[in-house]
């Protein structure tokens, strides 16, 4: 029988361990207020890969570190609490879909996402950047799930995008990928706000849309042109008239700026 709600696919999501524990730890640790950065610290030495991929990402082209840093404690002290929960769950969640889904690289989309969400962020009132980072790096997380238990969804992703994509989803599975996510993440204990920009990164935009979501929705634009050619001329012309893009009233030389800063190596893998 075909999956239609929200708690069928989120049971799946759990069986396939898309919310892992480190992720789970840390969470619990950045409630707690008496916890410090050592605590945090402790948590992802427990996990080399993951403490790797974290030096990695911020010695990497999205981050403006002053000189590159080694050490995770010295990357934690360097972020703040808050900043180095984020990193850990766009690693353990984000860059892990690179693992998950064989052939088709959603860690490094969703860690491009999540890195040029935050640079669009610094320029747009009311967007804070780390949220941005975060909703960009978590916008596609629950794809692997229905990649996981649906044969022709790959082929469904790879021919549909964007709100044709939702729609296909809707009629299949009952459910799209950023309702579906959005509603993990609610569940994990993620702050509302980044479970709305990701539900919403889809949707059309109007003056009303969220605004995480509509600088989300702008990233994954400028990462999905990467991949599919060397941005031209035209492209960045067809960026900037993207709604989104309008409603943020982003210049051509922006879109420059940051295809630049995104075609820096981004070394999350391995
Ligand atoms: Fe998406
Ligand atoms: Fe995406």
């Amino acid at each position: 029988m075909r999956p239609t709600d929200i708690q069928t696919w989120s049971t799946r999501a759990t069986r396939l361990g898309l919310f892992p524990a480190i992720a789970s730890h840390a969470v619990a640790v950045v409630s707690n207020p008496d916890s410090s950065v050592t605590d945090l610290v402790r948590v992802v030495h427990r996990h080399p890969a993951v403490s790797m991929r974290i030096v990695r990402l911020v010695n990497g082209p999205f981050y403006d570190m002053p000189r590159p840093i080694h050490r995770l404690n010295d990357v934690f002290v360097y972020t703040g609490m808050a900043e180095a929960l984020r990193l850990i769950l766009a690693v353990s969640i984000g860059a892990q879909l690179w693992d998950t889904l064989t052939g088709r690289r959603i860690g490094y989309h969703a860690v491009r996402v999540g890195g040029l969400a935050r640079l669009i962020a610094r320029r747009t009132a009311g967007v804070d950047p780390g949220d941005a980072f975060l909703a960009g790096c978590l916008h596609d997380g629950a794809m692997p799930v229905f990649s996981e238990s649906h044969p022709a969804y790959d082929a469904m992703a790879a021919e549909c995008h964007g709100e044709r994509l939702v729609r296909a989803e809707r009629e299949a599975l009952g459910v799209d990928h950023a309702a579906l996510m959005s509603a993990l993440l609610l569940q994990w204990g993620i702050a509302p706000r980044i479970a709305t920009g990701v539900r919403c990164h889809h949707d059309p935009v109007t003056s009303a849309t969220d605004p995480l979501a509509v600088v989300v929705q702008v990233a994954d634009a400028i990462d999905t042109a990467m991949q599919s050619q060397t941005p031209t001329q035209d492209a960045v012309g067809q960026l900037v008239n993207l709604p989104a893009s309008q409603a943020l009233e982003i210049r051509g030389e922006e879109i420059h700026h940051w295809l630049d800063t995104a075609s820096g190596k981004v070394r999350v893998a391995g």
